[in-house]
C-alpha cells in the first residue's frame, strides 16, 4: 500500500529526473534570448542585461551551485566581449567592466545555489523521516491485522484484496463531480491503508462462534455483530491517546459502520444513507464482494459473474447506489484484482450474516 509520503517521494524523483533536464534547457535558451534582445536593443549600455539573472537563478536553484556559476560565467560571455556597450554608437564595453559583471554573476549563482542546495537537503531529509514513519504505521496496522485474521484467515490475502478494492472504488468514484469535493488523494491513500483494520474486533468473539462450520444462532449472530463495537472502540482508545490522528478518524468509522446497509437494515446502529460515513459504505461493497467471492468452510465459493450480480441486486438496498454504479463500471477490474491477490480462500464469513449471501447459498 502506497501512503502520500511515497507520492510525494514519487513526484519528488520525477521532478528530478525530467524538471532538472527541461530547466537547463530552459535556462540556457533564455540566456541566448537574451542576449539577442540585448544585441537587438543596442547592447549592454540598456537595462536588458540585468534580465540575465532570470536564467542564472533558474540553473542555480534547480541543479545547485556549480552548475549555477558555469551558467552564470556563460552568460556573462555571452553579453562580454563581444557585445558593444552601445551598438548605434561603435562603444566597445571596457574589459574590466564584462569581467567584474562575470564575478557578479558567478557569486549571484553561487549564493541562489548554495541556499537551494541546503533546503533540499532538508527537504530530502524530512521525506526521508517521514517514510520511515509512515512505514512503521502501516507495519503496527498490519500487525494487528494479521493478529485478528490470522484465527480465520491465514493467508492475509483477504485484507489485501479489500485493501486494492477500495482504492480502485474511491479513485473512481472521485471521478464523479458529486464526489470531487469530498474524495482526494489523501482520502484514497487513508481507506486504501484503513480498510484492512475492519475486522481488527474479532479479536474478541470467541472461538466456538468466529470458527463454527455453520450458520449462527440468533444468540451467536447477536454476538458476533459485536466484532464492529469492539474494533471500533478499541481505535477510538488510541484516538484519545493521538488526538490530532486523522487517519484514525476513517479507521473508526469503517471498523464501526461496514456492515450498515443504505436503507437502515443493518449494524451495529441502523444507519441509513448518508448518515454512513462514505468510507465504510465503499468498505461494505468491497467487504461483500470479497466474501461472495472466497470459499467458506461448507460451501464453494461464487463466481465473479454471480457476485456481480448479487451486489447490483442490493443497490439501493444494502448498498449505496452510486458506489454500485461505480462498482458495475470497473467490476472486471474488480476481478483481476481478487484473483491476482488471491491465495488460500478458505475463510469463515459467518460473521456477515447478510440475507443475501445465504438466500443465494453464500
Ligand atoms: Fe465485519
Amino acid at each position: 500500500m502506497r501512503s502520500s509520503d511515497s507520492i510525494l517521494k514519487d513526484l519528488w524523483d520525477t521532478w528530478q529526473r525530467k524538471g532538472k533536464v527541461s530547466a537547463w534547457f530552459i535556462a540556457y535558451l533564455l540566456s541566448i534570448i537574451i542576449t539577442a534582445v540585448v544585441y537587438w536593443t543596442g547592447g549592454t549600455v540598456t537595462a536588458y542585461a540585468n534580465l540575465m539573472y532570470i536564467p542564472i537563478a533558474i540553473m542555480a536553484s534547480t541543479h545547485g551551485k556549480w552548475h549555477g556559476v558555469i551558467h552564470g560565467i556563460i552568460s556573462s560571455l555571452l553579453i562580454g566581449p563581444f557585445m558593444p556597450l552601445d551598438r548605434v554608437l561603435g562603444i566597445s564595453q571596457k574589459t574590466i567592466n564584462w569581467i567584474v559583471r562575470m564575478l557578479i554573476y558567478a557569486v549571484n549563482a553561487f549564493v541562489i545555489g548554495f541556499f537551494s542546495d541546503y533546503y533540499r537537503h532538508v527537504y530530502q531529509e524530512r521525506v526521508k523521516k517521514e517514510k520511515e514513519i509512515a512505514e512503521s504505521k502501516l507495519a503496527m496496522i498490519y500487525s494487528l491485522v494479521k493478529l485478528a485474521e490470522s484465527r480465520d484467515d491465514s493467508t492475509g490475502a483477504h485484507i489485501e484484496r479489500v485493501a486494492q478494492i477500495c482504492r480502485l472504488l474511491a479513485t473512481n468514484l472521485r471521478k464523479r463531480k458529486k464526489y470531487q469535493d469530498y474524495i482526494d488523494a489523501d482520502f484514497i491513500e487513508k481507506i486504501t491503508q484503513v480498510s484492512p483494520l475492519h475486522d481488527i474486533g474479532k479479536v474478541g468473539i470467541p472461538d466456538y462462534i468466529l470458527l463454527k462450520p455453520g450458520r449462527l444462532s440468533e444468540e451467536e449472530y447477536e454476538v458476533m455483530k459485536e466484532h464492529t463495537t469492539i474494533g471500533a472502540k478499541t481505535l477510538q482508545e488510541v484516538k484519545e491517546k493521538f488526538p490530532n490522528n486523522r487517519f484514525l478518524d476513517m479507521a473508526i468509522g469503517i471498523t464501526y459502520f461496514h456492515h450498515e446497509k443504505w436503507d437502515g437494515t443493518g449494524y451495529p446502529f441502523g444507519l441509513a444513507e448518508e448518515t454512513i460515513p462514505l468510507s465504510a459504505r465503499i468498505m461494505a461493497i468491497a467487504d461483500v464482494y470479497d466474501a461472495l467471492r472466497s470459499k467458506r468452510v461448507y460451501k464453494n465459493a461464487f463466481s465473479h459473474a454471480e457476485s456481480v450480480k448479487i451486489i447490483q441486486e442490493e443497490s439501493g438496498k444494502a448498498f449505496d447506489p452510486d458506489i454500485v454504479e461505480v462498482f458495475m463500471d470497473i467490476h472486471e477490474e474488480i476481478n483481476e484484482i481478487y484473483d491476482r491477490y488471491s491465495g488460500n480462500q478458505e475463510r469463515t464469513l459467518a460473521h456477515l450474516g447478510t440475507g443475501y449471501l445465504e438466500g443465494t447459498g453464500a
